[in-house]
């Protein structure tokens, strides 16, 4: 092709100048965007509905949104969460290789876009495509974002006007007094001053200790022993999610003058219940921005993907004042599937 001919190509090509400029804009606009999404397709083979969600977020990242990355930053260099956290996307990656070769017929299509979306922020394309991003900031339409690992399940912030679980949480409430006496012994012991099996996590503003049972799938055998009652209560729980990297299950106490910053949780693939055992005046959960105050002998069921903080207000004489204690209980998420389940065992393998 000569010159001549390439410029009249070129210049046939171009939007018609005698067209008015926003017919004109959108007519480019949509060009550039339909190559752009058939490069990222080609490139990335990722799912169109993937494709699409990353596209939007990159627009939405370009809004001014409010900030709250403060909270979501891990201030220390050996955190064994993000550590674990990055060998776990690895793990995911290498043992769904071997679930496609070995049972695809497993594998929804829910858990095959999860696992896809690891893969792809894994590899070393994207990885340059992620510096790129403005991790910083994000939109409040966002306020579900799991740190980790994403399936698609309904969403809600709190799921206690849902008939979900009512059977476990019903037989937690019967249990309650003798969890109770359990928790009591451990924590009588803590206050004076034997912290045995006690775990103290790091936040910027006051006290937050946990006693874990079930500690990222792991069962703590010590702890289980020394509470034998709760550990029989938990394990008489069908849904409840062990031996998964996400499962935990605990008591989990906060001081007074405590506040535990906003943050997401890892995934939505689990659902966590708190069951007030002690509960103070002036503290409270907040859920997408709906507060919730805990209730003595009574169940929250909430979506810690979604955006939450606690709350337990500064107090004149705080040496004085009892912390709030809950007993932290983590339940699959009740769309997924038996079969999802039990790829997500093995995926998701503590
Ligand atoms: C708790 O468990 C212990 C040991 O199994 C048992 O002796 C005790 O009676 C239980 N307590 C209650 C309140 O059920
Ligand atoms: C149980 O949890 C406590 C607190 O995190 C820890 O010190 C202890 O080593 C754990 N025990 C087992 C058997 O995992
Ligand atoms: C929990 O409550 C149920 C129903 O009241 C009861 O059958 C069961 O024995 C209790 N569990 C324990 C460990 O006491
Ligand atoms: C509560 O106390 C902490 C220190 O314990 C302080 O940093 C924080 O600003 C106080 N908050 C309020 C609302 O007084």
């Amino acid at each position: 092709m000569g010159v001549r001919e390439c410029c009249a190509t070129f210049l046939a090509g171009l939007p018609n100048p005698a067209l008015p400029f926003l017919p004109a804009l959108v007519m480019g606009t949509s060009f550039a965007a339909f190559f752009l999404f058939m490069f990222y397709k080609k490139y990335t083979n990722l799912p169109v509905k993937v494709i699409l969600i990353h596209m939007l977020k990159k627009i939405f990242y370009l809004l001014p949104t409010h900030d709250h990355s403060e909270s979501e930053t891990c201030k220390n260099p050996g955190c064994v969460r993000c550590k674990k956290y990055e060998e776990l996307k690895t793990q995911i990656v290498q043992k769904m290789k071997e679930i496609r070769a070995n049972k695809p017929e497993f594998i929804s299509q829910q858990l095959e876009d999860a696992v896809k979306k690891i893969e792809y922020e894994s590899s070393p394309f994207s990885k340059c495509e992620l510096d790129d991003e403005p991790k910083k900031k994000k939109s409040n339409l966002e306020l579900q974002k799991p740190t980790l690992f994403y399936m698609e399940l309904a969403a809600n912030p709190y799921w206690n006007d849902f008939e979900v679980y009512k059977k476990e949480l019903g037989f937690l409430k019967l249990n309650f007094s003798i969890i109770l006496k359990d928790f009591m012994s451990v924590f009588n012991a803590l206050k004076n001053g034997d912290n045995w099996g006690w775990k103290l996590n790091d936040i910027d503003n006051g006290h937050w200790c946990i006693f874990p049972f079930i500690d990222q799938g792991r069962m703590n055998k010590s702890n289980s022993q020394r509470c034998p009652n709760v550990s029989a209560i938990l394990e008489a729980l069908p849904s409840l999610m062990k031996d998964c990297v996400f499962g935990n299950a605990c008591f989990s106490i906060l001081y007074p003058d405590s506040h535990i910053e906003p943050h997401h949780g890892p995934s939505n693939v689990r659902l966590r219940c708190h069951l007030g055992l002690n509960i103070p005046d002036g503290c409270w959960l907040e859920v997408a921005g709906t507060q919730y105050k805990w209730k003595k002998e009574e169940t929250v069921l909430f979506d810690d993907s979604f955006e939450h903080s606690a709350t337990f207000v500064n107090q004149s004489s705080s040496s004085q004042a009892t912390p709030r204690a809950v007993l932290l209980v983590d339940f699959w998420h009740p769309d997924i599937t038996s079969q999802e389940k039990e790829v997500l065992l093995e995926l998701l393998a503590p």
